[in-house]
């Protein structure tokens, strides 16, 4: 049981008692606990002297370090936050969002526990929650050029909270999530145990496979199935303004795109008054402009649209922009952060394509002051073929795309954000009529506080959480309360959008 009241002194002399070697305990009196806090932070405005610093931060180099900060956090009455890659948008794994009275430590996993064993032969890959999916990809393309996993675009992302909530990238019509694909894991839960899939159950096995991060245990490694790709694939970019057709070509995207032949996988980029098309296809150059003129001949593709590559390329190009110089392992290896601008994400669901009428109305939208961009990501495909109920991730069968807005603004001068927000909130606004309603759907990855929080400190109830929980995961939000009851009743670990208690 957790003590009484929060002890940060009897938290660390009981990490000491365990043998945890004291240069892998950060406190705030450490030299370098700045720069181990700062060093994947990514959202600027969660490092101001404002924001609520943990006691501590723990670095593990194995498991039973994991264990041991567990067990103590819970006797001493400390919650931890569990750090992989540091990207949550609402930067849950390193701060608090709570009143200041919350004690808690940081257990970060991306400083030392980030290996990749790929086992070719198998076509399976051990990674570590600590590891970049910029590092899976690469110890992937390194081991063999044809095979590969499917994920998010920007290589800094960590796998642990990437793969605890999805994972929606450019493979996912022909593959699925980041999580479709996890075989196994292991796991340290609220009583310090570590468990494999077989140890854990199914039930918590399917909880954190997309369930979201920080709320069912520390989740130390994954076993993934990677999948096959060509060893050239294509992508291409193209943008149209508005004088050139945007809206037309936007409005019959949402109908075209989530069909297409899962070998390909077209989003947008809503930003200023154009639209950026940006393709990735698992195939040649021929094959591919073939069907764009067949299927989709408004957007204008020709073979002088082709770009192609190896897939680990296209992995390494974030957003496609195909603007880097550098190397793979620049582009790929390199966790450094910067610090200079801050942001805010929000997230819907589009269910029913949206009229050109209304897109009419929605591009003056991005000339506005402050004016941030849209993602348009489709989906079908392999994505539609799996029932909501079979992972916590409930958006498949019926999604057109998931829709992704975000702003940013520099953290140094400027209105520190004031029109920024703005925007987007009246955006967010606007677009209610246009998306899925009831509940008006979000993307737990996609990390957004305001669509509600944890109703108490002790880590909420399962009704006040119904307001965000249902629009992450819909019908699976009470699948996953019940599983969060049976392996963690005490709600030890808890966060302002952690999965509470079903009582
Ligand atoms: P971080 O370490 O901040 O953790 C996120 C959450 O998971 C926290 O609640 C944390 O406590 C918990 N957690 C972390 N490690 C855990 C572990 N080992 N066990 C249990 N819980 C754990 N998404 C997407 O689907 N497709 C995309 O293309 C992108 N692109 C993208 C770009 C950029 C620049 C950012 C900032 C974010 C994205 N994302 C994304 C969103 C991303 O998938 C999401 O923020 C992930 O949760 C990030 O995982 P990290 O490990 O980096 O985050």
């Amino acid at each position: 049981c957790s003590a009484a009241s929060p002890s940060p002194d009897g938290f660390l002399a009981c990490l000491r008692a365990k043998s945890l070697p004291s240069e892998l305990v950060h406190t705030q009196s450490s030299g370098n606990f700045t720069h181990v806090l700062a060093s994947s932070i990514r959202n600027a405005k969660f490092f101001t002297n404002a924001t609520a610093r943990p006691l501590c931060i723990v670095t593990p180099t194995d498991a039973s370090h994991v264990q041991a900060a567990v067990l103590c956090g819970r006797g001493q009455g400390v919650r931890l936050r569990v750090r992989s890659g540091g990207h949550d948008y609402e930067g849950l794994s390193y701060r608090s969002a709570r009143p200041s009275s919350e004690a808690f430590a940081v257990v970060d996993l991306g400083a030392n526990l980030r290996a990749v064993r790929v086992n070719r032969l198998e076509s399976t890959a051990w990674v570590d929650s600590g590891a970049t999916i910029g590092e899976l990809y690469y110890a992937i393309a390194k081991s063999d050029s044809r095979l590969a996993f499917p994920a998010g675009e920007c290589p800094t992302i960590g796998v642990g909270g990437h793969l605890s909530g999805g994972g929606v990238g450019m493979m996912m019509r022909k593959h699925g999530l980041s999580s479709d694909k996890v075989l196994d894991a292991t796991l340290v839960n609220a009583d310090g145990e570590l468990l494999d899939r077989a140890g854990m159950g199914e039930d918590l096995f399917w909880a954190i496979r997309g369930g979201g991060g920080g709320s069912f245990g520390i989740v130390l490694s994954w076993k993934v199935q990677l999948v096959h790709v060509p060893s050239t694939v294509v992508a291409f970019n193209i943008a149209k303004t508005v004088e050139q057709g945007a809206v037309d070509i936007l409005t019959r995207w949402q109908d075209i795109a989530p069909c297409l032949p899962t070998d390909i996988t077209l989003r947008v980029i809503v930003q200023g008054q154009q639209a950026m098309f940006q393709a990735l296809y698992l195939g040649g150059c021929g094959s591919l402009v073939a069907m764009m003129d067949e299927q989709f001949p408004e957007l204008g593709m020709t073979s002088a649209d082709c770009q192609a590559m190896s897939w680990v390329q296209s992995a390494a190009t974030p957003f496609l922009s195909f603007g880097g110089n550098g190397t793979l392992e620049e582009a790929l290896l390199n966790r450094t952060t910067g610090l200079s601008r801050s942001n805010k994400v929000m997230s819907d669901y589009v269910r029913r394509a949206i009229s050109k009428a209304a897109w009419e109305d929605i591009f003056p939208w991005f000339a506005k002051a402050g004016a941030g961009f849209i993602l348009l990501e489709p989906h079908g495909g392999f994505m539609g073929s799996v029932p909501a109920a079979a992972t916590p991730y409930p958006h498949r069968n019926g999604v057109l795309y998931v829709m992704q807005y975000l702003v940013s603004w520099p953290q140094e001068g400027g209105d520190g954000g004031t029109a920024a927000t703005a925007w987007i909130e009246g955006l967010y606004e606007l677009m209610g009529q246009h998306v899925s309603k009831n509940p008006r759907r979000a993307y737990v990855n996609f990390r957004d506080l305001d669509i509600g929080q944890n109703d108490d400190e002790a880590g909420g109830t399962f009704e006040g959480g119904e307001a965000w929980g249902e629009r992450y995961f819909v019908g699976n939000y009470r699948r996953l309360a019940a599983v969060k009851a049976a392996v963690d009743p005490t709600n030890y670990f808890s966060n302002e959008q952690s999965i509470p208690p079903l009582r």
